[in-house]
């Protein structure tokens, strides 16, 4: 793709798609030229469908064949074509909760973003910031990376750190990280469409 192109995106999210909405809020003002074409979930109900749906954006759920946690390798082996064909240039995961593996790595290489709340390699895997806190750490923050098969492993794009404050508990860090989530991920996002661009 060249630099005038719209990037296409499909974002995948298992729950409140509050970073997907950041990802819109960007289109809308101009500082992403992108267009996001669908966003999936695992998860049946999950608000992040709302707002794709409030956008008029088709919304779809994810068969994964009945599986709580896993995602069966034919699930993301159907969802690897969908989005082929769909010419996605970018899949961004925006809390989903699924490891992804080979069909979409495979399908989509260096095309995989995911946005995870710890400065990374620091605290990969769930609830990072209750970790942060637990850990009694002094800083905190968020990390855009490229997926591979590891989890939260792969090649780090952009990090924003949060202090964490004396009296912060799990619940206040998550919420300030939250707010630079949704500044670093378009950030991020305009970078990776830069690279592809070259
Ligand atoms: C974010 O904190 C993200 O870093 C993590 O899951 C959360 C998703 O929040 N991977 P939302 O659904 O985007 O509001």
């Amino acid at each position: 793709m060249t630099s005038s192109q719209k990037l296409r995106i499909a974002v995948l999210g298992s729950g409140s798609g509050s970073n997907c909405q950041s990802i819109f809020n960007a289109i809308d003002d101009g500082s992403l030229n992108a267009e996001v074409v669908i966003v999936l979930t695992d998860i049946k109900g999950a608000y992040i469908l709302e707002r794709a749906a409030n956008r008029g954006i088709r919304n779809e759920l994810i068969d994964c064949q009945g599986f709580k946690n896993k995602f069966p390798l034919e699930s993301q082996q159907a969802l690897a074509a969908q989005l082929t064909e769909l010419n996605i240039d970018l899949i961004c995961l925006a809390g989903f909760m699924r490891l992804v593996k080979h069909p979409l790595l495979n399908a989509f290489p260096n095309r995989i973003l995911n946005i995870h709340p710890a400065l990374l390699p620091a605290y990969p895997g769930i609830a990072a910031w209750k970790q942060a806190i637990d850990d009694k750490a002094s800083q905190a923050g968020c990390t855009v990376h490229y997926v591979d098969a590891g989890m939260d492993t792969g090649e780090i794009l952009m990090q924003a750190y949060v202090p964490v404050l004396s009296n912060d508990n799990a619940e206040s860090l998550h919420e300030r990280i939250q707010v630079q989530e949704h500044i670093l991920y378009p950030a991020a996002i305009k970078s990776a469409a830069a690279r592809l661009a070259l």
